[in-house]
């Protein structure tokens, strides 16, 4: 793949949040696609509290970026109709700025803290007495007179989000009344989200051109809504405006992205694990230093996606190469590899 195709997916992967985003960011659950399941058990469950009069239960949201997590938060406090604050877990230093941040709430309000895994472990134990009796217990003073004291909370709701549901301490997880797990997209969907897109952005698109940029889009909306944008300028200077099916196809080859969504990293980790390791199974940290990048980068990014399309598999000895990967690659698959593929091996990210 070019730098340039690559680029489209480390910005759409690791970017924050851009205004291009929030103005495409869908605003209630019925403009919400895909995720069903996700979605009719978080609409119950705001209604059930709605009705009671009651606060609803704090949600964890995990999944890999760029699915809706942060969009989803916002639909939330929306449904609920009741303020969102939003924060960082990484930003959050000191427990006196998660008491600044918990002293501000008002009943029934939404807290959204992202990356929540990134959470300080200290201030974690300020957050589950805030979660689970909403009260905070704070410690002033130091030394022999140091003491402890009490402040009631409201009622809230914390809506945390995270990439890494796996580094959350079990007692954390354990707070909140549900977990859901965002999914890749399907292209079906992602078809409809950027029809959904252009039509926001006032770009003509037909639905077979709209098709090829879901093919590309790593399962993935936020990719999505950057390849459109990408082929809106490509349409504008050379096709008069329009997108159809071989417009999407040349704008895209023009950037060289693979027809799978398989970008430049990604190859080079299934070459390193294929041709340097063997196919496996080989551990993540070594497969990182091959490929010269974070092994967290490539745990949240690059292994749920090439898992996904069945290139990869994560064993409790390492990770292994596929049949699908050493053909993607253009290599002949061993024998080793087809009987991984059929071994009922338990897959350690489900
Ligand atoms: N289900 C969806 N329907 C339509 N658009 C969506 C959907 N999910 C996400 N999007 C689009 O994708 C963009 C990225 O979504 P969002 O910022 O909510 O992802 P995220 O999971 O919070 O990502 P990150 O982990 O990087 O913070 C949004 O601006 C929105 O336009
Ligand atoms: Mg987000």
């Amino acid at each position: 793949m070019s730098e340039r195709g690559d680029h489209f997916y480390h910005q759409a992967t690791e970017a924050p949040t851009s205004a291009f985003d929030v103005s495409l960011r869908p605003p209630v659950f019925s403009e919400f696609q895909g995720q069903q399941k996700v979605v009719e058990l978080l609409t119950m469950r705001v209604e059930a509290a709605r009705q009671r009069g009651d606060v609803l239960d704090h949600v964890l949201l995990c999944g890999p970026p760029g699915l809706g997590k942060t969009s989803l938060a916002h639909i939330i406090a929306a449904s609920v109709g009741s303020q969102i604050h939003v924060c960082n877990g990484p930003q959050i230093e000191k427990a006196g700025d998660l008491a600044a941040i918990l002293t501000k709430l008002e009943r029934g309000d939404v807290l959204f803290i992202d990356e929540i895994h990134r959470l300080h472990p200290k201030l974690e134990e300020y957050l589950y007495p805030a979660m689970e009796d909403y009260k905070l217990d704070i410690i002033i003073d130091q030394g022999p007179s140091a003491r402890s004291i009490q402040l009631p909370l409201p009622r809230f709701t914390l809506v945390g989000a995270t990439t890494r549901s796996g580094m959350l301490t079990a007692p954390l997880r354990s707070r909140f009344g549900m977990v859901s797990r965002l999914d890749y997209y399907s292209e079906d969907v992602l078809t409809d989200i950027i029809e959904r897109s252009a039509g926001l952005l006032e770009i003509s698109v037909e639905t077979a051109g709209a098709r090829e940029i879901a093919a590309r889009a790593r399962g993935t909306p936020r990719v999505a809504n950057m390849l459109l944008r990408y082929v809106r300028d490509y349409a504008q200077v050379r096709a008069d405006n329009h997108i159809n099916a071989p417009v999407a196809d040349a704008a895209l080859a023009l950037i060289d992205i693979d027809r799978d969504g398989i970008d430049d990293m990604d190859k080079r980790i299934l070459e390193a694990i294929i041709f340097k390791f063997d196919g496996g199974p080989v551990g993540l940290n070594t497969v990182a230093v091959a490929v010269g990048e974070d092994p967290s980068t490539l745990e949240e990014v690059n292994e749920p996606y090439l898992i996904m399309k069945g290139f990869l598999k994560r064993t409790p000895r390492g990770r292994v190469a596929m049949p699908a990967a050493y053909e993607k690659m253009g290599v002949p698959a061993p024998a080793k590899a087809a009987a991984n593929a059929d071994a009922l091996m338990p897959d350690l990210f489900s």
